[in-house]
This record gives C-alpha cells, structure tokens and sequence, in this order.
C-alpha cells in the first residue's frame, strides 16, 4: 500500500511518472476514471482550505469518483476517537483518504490503519501536492526542472518550504531557501534534500542575504509569513521577515525570465508586491489551477500501486 505523505514518499522516478500523469491528465480530462463506481475519497479538512478542497472534488469527480467532504470540526478526529479509529471506519467506506490537519505523526497513523492511501493535504510540515503542481507549472512554462535554481524567501521553516527542499531535490533542482534565524529549515530536513540530491544533482541549502539566494535564479517562491495554526505570531512574524518581501527589487535579482510561483492565499505588500504577483513573470494561475490536474495524478497513481 502506497501513501503520500511527504515529497520524499515519491522516488525521482516516481515524481516523474507522476508529473507525466498529471501532464496527460491535463490534455484529457476525463479520459481516466479510475474511481468510476464511483468510489468515494474522503476529503477532511481540519484547517482552512479553498483550493485544495475545490481541486480536489473537481479531480475525483473528473476521475469517475465522488468526493465526500467529511467536516474536520464535526469528525473531531483524535478529540472525539481516535486516529486509529477513525481511520478504520474510513477505511471500510472510501478508496482513498485525502486529509489536511496539523500534525504528520496524525497523518502517518492514518495512513498506518487505514487500509486504503492516505494523501497529505497540508500539515504543519509539508505540503507535497502542492509541489507537484509547482513542478507541473515550472515543466509547461520553463521545461524539465532538473538543473534549475530555486529561491524560496520568507518564511524558511513553513510547510511549503520543506516541501520545495525535498520535491526541489527530487527533481534534480538547487533550492536556497532564504530566511532569518529562527525561521529556518532544519538540519535534518537540509541533510535529507542532500541526500536525494545525491543521486538526482539537486541540492538544498539556506543563506540569510534574500539577495543572495535570488541571484540569478529561475524560480523565485514565497508563502505567507503566517502559516494556519500560527496566527498568534502575526505581528512578531510580520517583524521578522519584513526584509524577505518578495518585491519587484528583489526579483530585478533573479534571471530576466524567473518565473514567480506562490501557492496563495496571497499577501500583497507582505510576503509579495502586488506588481510582483500581478506581474509578467508571476504564474501562480496557472499553479493554481495544476493542483487539480496534480493531484488527480497522485490519486490514480495510487490507485494503481494500491490495487498492484
Ligand atoms: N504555509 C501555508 C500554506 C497555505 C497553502 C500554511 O500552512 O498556511
């Protein structure tokens, strides 16, 4: 049985084989109903969501499928019963379990008990679907990511960066993630991006200077400064990382064609400029949009490993 929980849960190969889904996917919508019955994906949302919950429905109705969208506040997984529980019971009804909530260590024993593939829809330390879209974006508008710089600037220690070191290095990207003290990745994290790197010429690093990590990239990405579940930290956020704006000052940095990615919600004159996120060099449309394509490719993939 095969989940995705994190970026590294997919080898090189297997990031590629889901890339190249998620491509032909795109081109034919509805040709692929591998949940046609339909069989039932349950969707839980334990934090807020807009594009993860619309992508996903759309996609598992595009792939023959019903998405049930099971209330996170209702469920009161692991407050109400327990994860163990709750992921049986989850698993006698549905082909696959799409979660969003904050801890891994949840998602992990979902996945352990559950019996069917569990997808990471976001927790606090990764965000995997959301890269693969990422990566689909950079492939339709820059080609094959291997080879490419990657800057990620602000908020170094958020979901999405995590992401980006280990998808980044998967795919044979160099991603420098950007950020004060204190909002920086973890050792373990940078080791581990280096070690993937290893066999695929990516690599992961971290520097202060948000000037020297845009010099001459191909790809310049940001977040919120106030990742869901932080919001208490607002305004000591909005301090520390002031000097990380994506701005169009800093983007002059990058190459002429870097394209500018952001997985929104999107915070104009914060994290990014609005002439950044509006301007010629910004695709996050388009990445908005890939999420669904991207993740269909993650459901059908398991689906198919699940069923072999
Ligand atoms: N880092 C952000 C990503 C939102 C899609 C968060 O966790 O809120």
């Amino acid at each position: 049985m095969r989940h995705f929980l994190r970026d590294d849960d997919l080898s090189p190969e297997e990031q590629a084989e889901v890339l190249d889904l998620a491509a032909a996917l795109k081109a034919a919508p509805f040709d692929s109903t591998p949940l046609a019955g339909p069989r039932s994906v349950a969707m839980i949302f334990d934090k807020p969501t807009l594009r993860t919950q619309t992508s996903f429905a759309a996609g598992i109705a595009e792939l023959g499928g019903n998405p049930m969208l099971v209330e996170g506040r209702l469920a009161g997984i692991g407050v109400r019963e327990s994860v163990e529980d709750v992921a049986r019971v989850l698993g006698r009804q549905v082909a696959v379990v799409v979660w969003r909530t904050f801890f891994q260590s949840d998602l992990d024993t979902m996945a352990q008990w559950a019996g069917v593939p569990v997808v990471n829809a976001l927790t606090d330390d990764f965000h995997p679907c959301q890269l693969i879209a990422d990566l689909l974006t950079i492939r339709e508008h820059a080609g094959e990511p291997a080879g490419k710089r990657v800057a990620f600037v602000g908020d170094g220690a958020c979901n999405m960066a995590s992401s980006w070191l280990l998808a980044g290095a998967t795919a044979g990207m160099h991603v420098t993630v950007s950020a004060p003290d204190g909002y920086q990745p973890t050792d373990e994290l940078l080791a581990r991006a280096d070690e993937i790197g290893g066999s695929t010429g990516g690599s992961g690093r971290v520097v202060v200077d948000p000037v020297e990590a845009v010099s001459g990239a191909d790809v310049v990405v940001t977040d919120t400064w106030v990742s869901m579940g932080k919001e208490l930290e607002e305004r000591a956020r909005a301090k520390a990382l002031g000097p990380w704006s994506l701005t169009p000052e800093l983007l002059a940095h990058a190459a002429e064609d870097a394209l500018v990615l952001h997985c929104l919600p999107a915070h104009r004159g914060q994290e990014i400029s609005d002439e950044v996120l509006e301007g010629p060099q910004s695709v996050v449309w388009d990445e908005a949009e890939n999420r669904r394509h991207a993740q269909k490719a993650v459901l059908a993939w398991l689906l198919e490993r699940a069923a072999s």
